[in-house]
C-alpha cells in the first residue's frame, strides 16, 4: 500500500477531513487498511476503550449497532477480547439501527438472529439493555413502536458511538434514497438494488421482505460518535460518491459530511474510487512505476477519448502526469512503449504458440502441448468467464481438465429439483421405494428460508454436474478430465459457509498432484471479502503453498480470470483473448446448458441479465476498449491476469 497511507493509518480517532494535500477532495474523515480483518480489529479496540472508559467512571455505554457482512469481524474480536481479555459489556446498552418488516425472531434472516448469533450470546450483556426493532409488531402498533423506540434511545442518554455500514444505493441503516435529514425511527420501503444484495441471503430476490423498521438520520446524527464500515470493490463507488460528492438525500450516507466526529474506516478495495488511490496523479506527486504509468495512460486516453498514440504532450501536463512525461522523455515515447505493452497482451494462444519467438508473448512455447487445469468455484464460472479460451485450449490440441470446486447445490431452485424428482419417478414407472417420494416431499413441504435435507441437496448438486457435463462434452472436453471436488466449506445448505477446512486442501492438493499442469487457471475475485470465490480462490493459494517445492510446480502458471460479474481493468489485463463472432456463439451455447441458472436465478447478483448476456456484454466491451485505444477490432476478448505464487 501507498506509504503516505500507513502513516495516517495507525490511529483512526477523527480528524477534519481534507486536512492533507491529498485528501482535498474528501469531506468525511477516513481512514483505510489493506484488510477488513486489520480495520476491524482497530474498530473493535475504539468500541472496547469507550466501554472501559465508562466503567472507571461508573456510567452506562450506549452503542449503536448495525448487521449485514460489514461489522461481522468487529464482534468477532469484541467476542475475541470478551473471552481471552475479560472485556465486561454489564455497562453496555445497545439500539440497533434496523429489522426487517414483517420478521420474526426466529427467522435466520432476522437482525434478531444476527446479532445474537455475532455478538450477543457469546458476551455478559443483560438481555434487558438490548434493543433490536422488533419486526413483529402488528401494522397497527407501528408508528407508535417507532416513536417509543426513539425515546427509549433517549432515555438511556443517547447513543455514545454508533456503527454503520453503507448500502450500495448509499443508505445508513434502511435510509434509503430519498430519506429526509430530519428522519427518526420509521418503517420504510427497501429499494431494489438493496433487496437484491440481500437476495442471496433470502435465498431469491422474492424471499426478501419489502419493508423495514429503521432509525432515522437524525436518530443517527446525534451519536455523539459515528464509525461507518466499508470493504470490499462494491463498495468502491457509493464510498466515492459518499466521501466526495455534494450532500444528497438521493445518498443518504451524505448527510454524515455534516457530523463532527464521523470516521470512515475502509479496506483498500473500498477505498479504491476515491481521487487519492485512483488517480494519485491529480492529488500528489507520484512515483511513476510500471503499473502506476499504465494505469494513468488508459485513464488519459479515456479522459481524452484518444488512443494511445494519439496522446500529445499537452494531454499529459495537462491531467497531472507532468512528472511522468519529465521522467520519460515525450509523449511520443511513452505512447510507444504503452502500445506495445498492450499489443503484446493480445494472443489467439492461450497456451502459448508452438515454434515461435514467445519472448513478447503472454505465454510461453514450451511444452507445446500443456497439461491445463481450470478451476471453477461454481459448476458454470468456467465457460462464464473463459469458455472462448477453454474452445482454444482444446482446439490446439492440450490436454483440458475443469474442477469445480464446490457443488453450487443451494443455487438450484426448488421447482427445479421437483422437477427432477418427478422425472425420476415416473422413469421408474412409480415403482418409487420412497427415495424420491420423500425428496418430493421435503421440497414441497419446505417452510419459509428452511435449510435443505442431505438428500435434496444431493439431488441439487447432481442436477448442476449434469449441467455441467453436457457443457464440457459440448467443448470437447472428455468426462474423465472433468473433476467434481465438493469442497466440504461449501456443504452447509446455506449462504454461510464453513471456514476452509484441512480437508478442502487436501482435495485441491490432490488433484494438483494428480494433473501436475503446466498451466493452472483459477477465478481471481481478490476483492470479495467473504464469497465463495475468495474462499476457492483462498484454497488455491494455499494449496500452491504447500505444492510450491514439488519439481513439476516449476513448470506451472497461474492465470487468473476475474467471476461472473466483473472484468479485469485494461491496463492489469496480462493476457487477452480474442473471440470470433462463431466463437462468441459457442461460448453462448455452453452456457445455455447450465439451465438451472437461467431465467430469474436464485443468486443473480446486482445485474438482473441472464449470465450469457452478462458475459457477452463484458467480452465485448473489453475487445471494445482495446480497439479505442487504438488496437485492433475483435468481436470480444476475455481477460487473465498472472498470479506469481
Ligand atoms: C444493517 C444496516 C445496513 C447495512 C448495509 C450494508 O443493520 O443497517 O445499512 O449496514 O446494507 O450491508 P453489508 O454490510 O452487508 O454490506
Amino acid at each position: 500500500m501507498n506509504a503516505n497511507l500507513k502513516k495516517h493509518q495507525a490511529d483512526i480517532s477523527f480528524k477534519p477531513a481534507g486536512q492533507f494535500e491529498e485528501t482535498r477532495f474528501e469531506k468525511v474523515h477516513n481512514v483505510i487498511f489493506s484488510t477488513a480483518k486489520e480495520g476491524s480489529i482497530k474498530v473493535a479496540k475504539e468500541i472496547a476503550d469507550l466501554i472501559i472508559d465508562k466503567q472507571a467512571k461508573g456510567e452506562k455505554c450506549v452503542l449503536g449497532l448495525a448487521t449485514g457482512s460489514s461489522p461481522i469481524k468487529v464482534y468477532e474480536e469484541l467476542v475475541r477480547m470478551h473471552k481471552e481479555e475479560d472485556l465486561s459489556f454489564s455497562n453496555v446498552i445497545t439500539f440497533n439501527l434496523d429489522e426487517y418488516y414483517p420478521m420474526t425472531k426466529e427467522n435466520i434472516q432476522s437482525y434478531y438472529y444476527f446479532m445474537h448469533q455475532h455478538l450477543f450470546d457469546h458476551v455478559n450483556i443483560l438481555p434487558e439493555n438490548v434493543h433490536i426493532p422488533n419486526g413483529a409488531v402488528t401494522p397497527e402498533q407501528l408508528h407508535q413502536y417507532c416513536i417509543d423506540y426513539e425515546h427509549d434511545i433517549k432515555k438511556s442518554g443517547g447513543i455514545d458511538l454508533q456503527l454503520l455500514g453503507i448500502g450500495r444505493t448509499g443508505h445508513i441503516g434502511f435510509n434509503e434514497p430519498g430519506s429526509h435529514l430530519n428522519s427518526e425511527t420509521r418503517s420504510i420501503t427497501l429499494d431494489y438494488i438493496t433487496r437484491v444484495d440481500a437476495a442471496s441471503a433470502f435465498l431469491g430476490l422474492d424471499n426478501v421482505p419489502k419493508k423495514a423498521i429503521t432509525m432515522g438520520i437524525r436518530t443517527v446524527r446525534k451519536a455523539k460518535r459515528i464509525i461507518l464500515l466499508a470493504w470490499g470493490h462494491n463498495k468502491a463507488s457509493i464510498i466515492r460518491k459518499t466521501i466526495e460528492g455534494d450532500i444528497s438525500s438521493k445518498i443518504p450516507a451524505t448527510y454524515l459530511q455534516l457530523h463532527q466526529n464521523t470516521t470512515f474506516i475502509l479496506d483498500i478495495e473500498a477505498a479504491s474510487e476515491l481521487t487519492r488511490i485512483n488517480t494519485p496523479w491529480l492529488v500528489i506527486p507520484c512515483f511513476w512505476d510500471e503499473k502506476l504509468s499504465s494505469k494513468a495512460i488508459i485513464w488519459l486516453c479515456q479522459l481524452t477519448g484518444k488512443s494511445i498514440l494519439k496522446l500529445i504532450d499537452e494531454d499529459y501536463n495537462d491531467n497531472g502526469m507532468s512528472s511522468l512525461l519529465a521522467q520519460e522523455g515525450s509523449a511520443y515515447d511513452l505512447n510507444i512503449k504503452m502500445f506495445n505493452k498492450v499489443q503484446h497482451s493480445i494472443t489467439g494462444w492461450p497456451g502459448g504458440k508452438p515454434n515461435a519467438d514467445d519472448t513478447s508473448r503472454p505465454e510461453r512455447e514450451k511444452p507445446n502441448k500443456k497439461r491445463v487445469l481450470i478451476f471453477s468455484p461454481h459448476p458454470d464460472d468456467d465457460v462464464i468467464s473463459m469458455g472462448g479460451t477453454i474452445d482454444r485450449l482444446v482446439e490446439q490440441g492440450h490436454e483440458v481438465h475443469i474442477a469445480y470446486q464446490t457443488s453450487g447445490n443451494i443455487a438450484v431452485a426448488d421447482h427445479e429439483a421437483l422437477k427432477f424428482a418427478e422425472v425420476a419417478i415416473a422413469m421408474n414407472n412409480c415403482k418409487d421405494n420412497g427415495f424420491m417420494a420423500n425428496i418430493i416431499e421435503q421440497i414441497t413441504s419446505k417452510k419459509d428460508n428452511a435449510i435443505d435435507g442431505v438428500d435434496v441437496r444431493k439431488l441439487k448438486g447432481l442436477i448442476r454436474r449434469g449441467e455441467s457435463l453436457a457443457a464440457t462434452r459440448y467443448i470437447g472436453i472428455p468426462d474423465e478430465n472433468v473433476h467434481f471436488l465438493n469442497l466440504p466449506f461449501y456443504e452447509t445448505g446455506s449462504i454461510m459457509k464453513k471456514a476452509l477446512g484441512q480437508e478442502d486442501i487436501k482435495l485441491m492438493c490432490n488433484i494438483i498432484e494428480l494433473i501436475k499442469p503446466h498451466q493452472i487457471y483459477a477465478a481471481g475475485d481478490l476483492a470479495d471479502p467473504h464469497g465463495t470465490h475468495r474462499v476457492s480462490l483462498n484454497a488455491l493459494f494455499e494449496s500452491l503453498e504447500i505444492l510450491k517445492t514439488k519439481s513439476f510446480m516449476n513448470d506451472c502458471w497461474v492465470w487468473l480470470y476475474k467471476g461472473a460479474w466483473h472484468e479485469w481493468e485494461i491496463n492489469e489485463i496480462e493476457m487477452a483473448v480474442p473471440m470470433s463472432p462463431d466463437q462468441v456463439l459457442k461460448k453462448r451455447k455452453a452456457i445455455f446448458f447450465h439451465q438451472s441458472q437461467k431465467d430469474g436465478v436464485m443468486f443473480q447478483g446486482d445485474d438482473i441479465r441472464e449470465f450469457w448476456m452478462r458475459a457477452e456484454d463484458r467480452n465485448t466491451k473489453t475487445a471494445q476498449k482495446y480497439n479505442e485505444l487504438g488496437l485492433a477490432d475483435y468481436a470480444a476478448m476475455e481477460a487473465f491476469v498472472r498470479w506469481h505464487y
